[in-house]
């Protein structure tokens, strides 16, 4: 594809590097820059990846005019920030999840995009890979009948110190925001389909949690969605609790699992979303692509550029899933030291 899109890295931390490894595969972008904290950092991050253009302060590569657009993989704490700032500076934006720390800071972003006519997207990797659309087709087209339960779990167990990114309360560590929020997108989205809606919204939410010893982080919290028509969802996350990380799909002639929802085929290939129609055989359907799942996202915003905004995460989708991480956090009684003055 001639003119593709010029992507500039914000942050060069472990994401950061898959990011940059897929956008090597990527047909509509190419990495032309780099940012760190540390200049040495940048140009290490840029030998490992070809980038020439490495900055040692994340202010330069929004002047840079070679960067069309960045992709900022900092801490969540300093997604807004940088955000409104690349806004400003008149770049489209694929921002990490969570979007922000609450639907506050969201608010701010997307009103900053609008205001600069800028692309603006959540990067929830799942919900541009076909496994995904294929999964909505099925609920739309009533494969399992009414919708009734959802279940979603996104968990894991990490062994790291205190000051690590994850438990850090500084750094906006615990389970709910880093991975919760893929559950809570994943009911909305169902919810959603089954109610002939792009996502919905919960009436009530509901949860429990259980606390860092040290940091005060949610370590590992479950949530409770109520939808209209009776849809409930039972969502679980945490990082410090390995769990099955599956979706789970009742419905009024069937049910659906997803046995890996949240990052299907990285690098290409099949992945499978099973269904019982009660009663019949169990099916299995495969979906197939050649394509790596950030290479898919990279495509997804260059494809939706013009648009300002993408269907497969749009504005109003992020500020829904703010409010309900927002009332899940107000339900288990996580609120951050940076908020407790605010
Ligand atoms: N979509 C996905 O699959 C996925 C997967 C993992 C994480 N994420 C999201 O991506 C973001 C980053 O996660 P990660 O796992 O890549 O984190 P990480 O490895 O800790 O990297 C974060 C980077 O942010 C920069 N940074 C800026 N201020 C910082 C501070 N005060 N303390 C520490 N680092 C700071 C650092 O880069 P410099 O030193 O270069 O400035 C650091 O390397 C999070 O919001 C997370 O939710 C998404």
């Amino acid at each position: 594809m001639e003119n593709k899109l010029g992507w500039g890295i914000i942050a060069t931390g472990r994401i950061a590097g898959k990011f940059a490894r897929a956008l090597a595969h990527c047909d509509t972008g190419r990495l032309v820059a780099v940012t760190s904290r540390s200049k040495e950092k940048a140009e290490q991050f840029g030998a490992e990846h070809g980038v020439s253009h490495c900055y040692g302060s994340y202010e330069e590569i929004l002047a840079d005019p070679e960067v069309d657009a960045v992709y900022i993989s900092t801490p969540h704490p300093m997604h807004s920030e940088w955000a409104i700032k690349a806004a400003q500076a008149k770049k489209h934006i694929l921002c990490e999840k969570p979007m922000g720390m609450s639907r506050k800071e969201v608010e701010a972003m997307v009103d900053e995009a609008h205001v600069n006519d800028v692309f603006l997207m959540e990067a929830f990797m799942y919900r541009c890979h076909p496994q995904t659309a294929k999964l909505v087709e099925l609920i739309r087209d009533g494969a399992i009948g009414a919708v009734r339960l959802i279940q979603a779990t996104f968990s894991f167990q990490a062994n790291v110190p205190p000051e690590h990114r994850l438990v850090n309360n500084a750094l906006g560590g615990g389970g709910i925001l880093d991975v919760g929020c893929y559950t809570v997108s994943m009911s909305r989205l169902i919810a959603g389909a089954a109610l002939g809606k792009d996502f919905c919204e919960p009436s009530e939410v509901h949860g429990f949690g259980c606390f860092h010893p040290v940091t005060g982080v949610d370590g590992y919290a479950v949530g409770e969605l109520l939808f209209p028509e009776g849809i409930i969802a039972q969502i679980a996350s945490g990082v410090l609790l390995a769990q099955e990380n599956v979706v789970r799909i009742y419905g009024a002639k069937g049910s659906i699992v997803v046995p890996w929802p949240w990052g299907p085929s990285l690098e290409g290939g099949t992945t499978r979303i099973l269904i019982n129609r009660n009663g019949l055989p169990l099916e299995e359907y495969l979906v197939q692509t050649d394509q790596w799942l950030y290479a898919i996202e990279a495509d997804t915003v260059a494809e939706n550029i013009d648009r300002r905004q993408a269907s497969a995460m749009s504005w109003a989708d992020s500020l829904g899933n703010a409010s309900t991480l927002d009332a899940w956090r107000k339900a288990v009684g996580l609120v951050y030291q940076m908020e407790q003055h605010t």
